[in-house]
């Protein structure tokens, strides 16, 4: 092998690199010249407590999206260990070349405070690790300077993948510090001022925080290992198993599963849920978007091949999650009586005083689980926690609780839909696009959500939407069952005739839910006759005179009592319609969709006055 590496290695000096070559640009590194070596496990240093910022691994990890696990995994700590104030900590980072940027990032969600801009969010809190400007880029939708508290932002994280050649197999993203030079951080990570050279270009003095990229040659490097010895020793970590009992430090999110299911029942009960979700995964992966690239990447991320491997992939999660008690479920949802049912499998109960929708399922939950465990967006539904039954072969997931239900039900009801005017409809696709656009673009491997319907959108108190039932469609897929596989109206044609899963699947499942908010009607009528088909007949295909009135008369009735702007009407219509496109590669990306609606939502903004800003907590699930 040495010998093989170090042939390797010169080549790669000659070759110059597959990435840039030099600090990253404000919009960060390069990524064009390869993208077969994306995505790749990567990591970013990160000096605990800092500027106030995030100080314990909990709050690190809830800044990074990735659990306590896995940054004290990689910083070689125990997960009770507190950081002292500055001690760098390793961050894995999931690092992609997002295509339509051609930038290697590891995105991040994240929601602004009082007082944040890009420039204070990257620079304090995220420490350099990304710029402002790329920030803008991978925002198009939000405006910088008219950020409202609460909006979800994504931050870019920069970061690059190692080239073919090379003889190590991650790089760290690091900020110079003022102190720095390539000789300190070449000592400090166990790396030598060459092979700095060769990855970022000559060190220039006068660049300080410029963000360069380190070759990371053992795990943890010396720079995290020199820094503990400094640290008064930490307290010894308790033998007890990963999963079992961690009590929380912050407020209680860890409750420990049952005892009765004892620790190993619990560990048998894991093993079993991955070697099925092992089984799952590897079926799914070849029907997924982007399959191409996904299987060469789930060799590198060692995900292929073995339950015991996925296992460490959940397990890390864990922590994330609040485990509940099924005594406390039970209790909840009146031991899951009828009067507390939502919907399908769906429970509403009550947790000590708080909401939660309690969804009972059997093992191929963990679909779901692995689906959600990655997300985190204002507009999908939150996953709070679950339970495993052992005894029944259940599991349930449990769900932030949304007061105002699912939005077929206010389409469909002459009544509620009333109270859904134009701008709270436009609000609605909007939050939808905004979802969506999440799940494309920012997650890897890409979910497609597979079940975009109206009665998968939740709405909260304000009206607000989220996406729900992640994975639902996904478990159906399987030789065994004859299930059809998402609902008929919203099924896109290439995927009906060639089983193609693609973004664009959802997008066209995204453009019948537009049809439904214009018209109120059902995605597929008593007759069986689809939305969309009959939306092509009757108000794409006229010319401008007189598209107006057919657009009029199309129109759910409740909308057509108000008076809603043309222009905004019409815009829609046409979004829906190029997300109807037969062809997938003719429809828009979910960004372009969220990008012309908010063009729409702008000028509507202008032109109307109040809007319906609450129709508090009315219980639609109750009827
Ligand atoms: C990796 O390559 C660099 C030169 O690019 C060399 O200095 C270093 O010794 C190599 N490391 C190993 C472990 O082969
Ligand atoms: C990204 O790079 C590829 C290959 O170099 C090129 O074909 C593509 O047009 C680039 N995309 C953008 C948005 O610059
Ligand atoms: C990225 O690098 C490629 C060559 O590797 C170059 O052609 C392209 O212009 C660069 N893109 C940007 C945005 O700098
Ligand atoms: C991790 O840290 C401990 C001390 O806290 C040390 O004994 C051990 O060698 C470290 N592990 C690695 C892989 O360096
Ligand atoms: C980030 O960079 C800015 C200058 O670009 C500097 O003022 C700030 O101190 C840096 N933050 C950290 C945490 O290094
Ligand atoms: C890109 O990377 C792949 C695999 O890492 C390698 O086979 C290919 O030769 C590389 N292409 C270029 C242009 O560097
Ligand atoms: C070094 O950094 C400074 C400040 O960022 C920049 O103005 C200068 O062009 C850089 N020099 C080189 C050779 O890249």
């Amino acid at each position: 092998m040495k010998p093989y590496f170090l042939v390797l290695s010169l080549l790669g000096l000659i070759i110059t690199h597959g990435n840039s070559q030099s600090p990253a640009s404000p919009e960060g590194f390069n990524c064009s010249a390869n993208r077969s070596i994306y995505p790749c496990q990567a990591y970013g240093l990160y000096r605990a407590g800092l500027d106030q910022g995030a100080h314990d691994l909990i709050s690190v990890g809830d800044l990074f999206g990735v659990s306590r696990l896995m940054v004290a995994r990689s910083s070689n700590l125990t997960t009770s260990t507190t950081p002292g104030l500055g001690e760098p900590l390793l961050i894995p980072f999931t690092c992609d070349c997002l295509p339509s940027y051609n930038r290697s990032y590891y995105p991040v969600a994240y929601q602004i405070e009082a007082g944040d801009t890009y420039y204070l969010v990257s620079t304090k809190k995220f420490q350099n690790l990304t710029q402002y400007p790329a920030v803008e880029i991978v925002n198009p939708t939000l405006v910088p300077t008219d950020l409202d508290i609460g909006v979800m932002v994504t931050f870019p994280l920069f970061c690059q993948c190692p080239r073919s050649t090379d003889n190590f197999t991650n790089l760290v993203t690091y900020v110079m510090q003022p102190s720095d030079s390539y000789s300190s951080v070449a000592a400090n990570f166990g790396t030598t001022v060459q092979s700095l050279v060769s990855l970022n270009g000559a060190e220039n003095k006068s660049a300080s925080f410029a963000t360069i990229v380190v070759p990371l040659v053992q795990n943890p490097p010396p720079i995290i290992l020199n820094s503990k010895s400094e640290q008064p020793a930490a307290p010894a970590p308790s033998p007890t198993p990963l999963i079992v009992s961690e009590k929380n430090d912050r407020n209680g999110v860890i409750v420990g599963l049952s005892v009765a299911l004892g620790i190993v029942g619990v560990l048998c009960i894991f093993m079993l849920v991955l070697l099925v979700c092992a089984w799952r995964s590897r079926e799914r992966m070849s029907e997924e978007d982007g399959g191409k690239g996904s299987n060469a990447a789930a060799a590198r991320f060692g995900r292929t091949g073995s339950g015991v491997k996925l296992m460490t992939d959940i397990t890390e999660w864990l922590d994330k999650y609040k485990v509940f008690k099924l005594e406390e479920l039970k209790e909840a949802t009146g031991n899951f009586d009828s009067s507390h049912l939502i919907q399908g499998t769906v429970y509403k109960g009550i947790i000590d005083g708080e909401t939660f929708a309690v969804k009972k399922m059997k093992w191929n939950a963990c679909e779901e689980l692995k689906i959600l465990q990655k997300v985190n967006h204002t507009n999908l539904v939150k996953l709070e926690g679950f339970c495993v039954d052992s005894e029944s072969g259940t599991c349930y997931l449990v769900y932030e609780y949304l007061e105002n239900g699912s939005l077929d039900t206010w389409l469909h009801d002459l009544t509620s839909s009333r109270n859904l005017d134009w701008r709270t409809r436009l609000r609605i696709a909007l939050d939808l696009a905004h979802g969506l656009q999440y799940i494309h673009e920012h997650t890897w491997p890409r979910v497609v959500h597979k079940d975009i319907k109206s009665s998968n959108v939740l709405l909260d108190s304000r009206l607000h939407a989220k996406i729900a039932n992640f994975g639902l469609a996904k478990t159906g897929h399987n030789a065994v069952t004859t299930h059809i596989i998402g609902t008929q109206g919203y099924i896109a044609p290439e995927y009906l005739a060639d089983g193609l899963v693609t973004t664009k699947m959802d997008v066209f499942a995204y453009g019948v839910v537009l049809l439904e908010l214009l018209s109120g009607k059902e995605a597929v009528n008593a007759e069986g006759d689809a939305l969309w088909a009959e939306a092509e007949k009757t108000i794409f295909n006229f010319r401008d005179e007189r598209k107006e009135a057919k657009i009029r008369e199309w129109m759910d009735p409740a909308l057509v009592e108000q008076s809603c702007p043309v222009d905004s009407v019409a815009s829609v219509v046409n979004v829906a319609k190029a997300c109807l496109q037969k062809d997938p590669a003719k429809r828009p990306s979910m960004v372009e969709v969220a990008y012309t609606l908010s063009k729409a939502d702008e000028t509507f903004a202008d032109y109307s006055g109040e809007s319906l800003s609450s129709v508090g907590g009315s219980d639609v699930f109750a009827r």
